[in-house]
């Protein structure tokens, strides 16, 4: 892709074409601006493609949480159990509720959230376990979903990164009560911000869609006796109103959403091949029966201070990397508040070790190539 001169290669980026401004520009000619008819297609199609029921739009992925977390009963005293290897958002959306994020340590090899650890840290009080499809790599539902079926408590993924991935032939959103997704730029499919919650779960579709809009019903009973103006509100909400326009944008993007998952798994497999000798990297490990979605590929590096001059090294050379995630365990938030007690040491090492790689659709062969040239030359001079 064409970068301005002088502009490092990012990590991650949108690709926007002629059909996605022409999408837009339509919604933009039509009568809507905010709710509309894009919102409920763009629902639709994106509950076909995950084969669940329902979706929610909403304005981001963090709502998505918000209102996911919400539905499944989560508030003041109860506790979300999830990964420290994550987005704040994943666990800041417990907060909003007034309840108690509880960190708990990863696999290994995938940085996924371990089943063993989620359950040793399950307690009456805990009502969802959010686990995080890190960098597009499914969570191990199998384990998760009897997991949280044997123990009473709600699976929302946070699927994130994971628009389009399989785990034995299922998405997140199948295997999970419901699934959360982002549609930030750099996510599989961009509509600036936005997000959505999907789920079979109706009675948690319909209250997450009332909760978007300040929790607003229309009774037509009431309306009746009261007057066609007539709407209650019975519970707190808020506005997390996805906009018409980025939900047509939202479609012309997902129904490119195979090709963008194509070009990713492709680049992932030339840097698996370029790097597979290597001996100074960590490469992404797979469980079996996944199919990626490839939103990010992280190289671990052997030892933990080498990572800083790889990383300024790829800089300087105009490859942008990234760490995902210094632990949210680190960060003082949690910390002051006491969150962060339960020792994660398998995160702690993923995070010391990782590095974000250009990964991204509107790569073009060159770009692939340049990376994979200047990532080999690194990893021999400064690793
Ligand atoms: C794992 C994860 N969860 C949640 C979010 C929040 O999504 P959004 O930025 O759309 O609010 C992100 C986005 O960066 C994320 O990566």
């Amino acid at each position: 892709m064409a970068d301005p001169v002088g502009t490092p290669l990012p990590y991650g980026r949108q690709w926007i074409d002629e059909d996605d401004v022409a999408a837009v520009s339509a919604a933009l000619r039509g009568d809507w601006l905010t709710t509309g008819p894009e919102v409920a297609a763009f629902e639709a199609e994106l509950a076909a493609r995950e084969g669940v029921a329902g979706a929610v739009a909403v304005s981001s992925g963090t709502a998505a949480l918000h209102l996911a977390y919400e539905a499944a009963g989560v508030g003041p005293g109860t506790e979300v159990v999830t990964s420290p290897l994550t987005f704040a958002a994943t666990a800041n959306a417990a907060l909003y509720l007034g309840a108690t994020p509880r960190f708990v340590d990863v696999e290994p090899t995938t940085g996924t959230l371990d089943p063993e650890a989620a359950e040793a840290a399950t307690r009456a009080t805990t009502r969802v376990w959010a686990p995080v499809d890190y960098a597009g790599h499914p969570a191990d539902y199998e384990a998760l979903s009897a997991l949280t079926a044997r123990h009473g408590v709600a699976l929302i993924a946070d699927a994130c990164h994971s628009l389009g991935a399989r785990y034995r032939g299922r998405s997140p959103a199948q295997w999970a009560d419901a699934a959360v997704h982002s549609f930030h730029p750099v996510k599989a499919i961009a509509t600036g911000e936005g997000g959505a919650i999907l789920s079979d779960r109706r009675e948690w579709c319909e209250r997450a869609a009332r909760l978007r809009s300040h929790g607003v019903v229309r009774d037509p009973e009431a309306q009746e006796e009261h007057g066609p103006w007539y709407y209650e509100i019975r519970e707190l909400g808020f506005n997390y109103r996805i906009p018409d326009v980025l939900c047509a944008l939202g479609r012309s993007q997902l129904a490119k959403l195979p090709r963008f998952l194509e070009r990713r798994r492709a680049i992932a497999t030339r840097y698996l091949d370029a790097f597979a000798a290597e001996d100074r990297l960590e490469l992404p490990a797979l469980a079996p029966d996944v199919d990626p979605a490839w939103h990010l590929f992280v190289l671990r590096v052997r030892e933990a201070k080498r990572r800083r001059p790889l990383f300024e090294g790829l800089l300087a050379r105009g490859i942008g990397a990234q760490l995902h995630y210094p632990p949210l365990t680190r960060q003082p938030l949690y910390r002051e508040r006491g969150l962060a007690s339960t020792p994660c040491p398998h995160a702690e090492d993923f995070a010391a070790r990782a590095l974000s790689i250009p990964l991204f659709p509107a790569m073009t062969d060159g770009d692939v190539e340049r990376v994979v040239d200047e990532v080999s030359r690194a990893a021999r001079e400064l690793l």
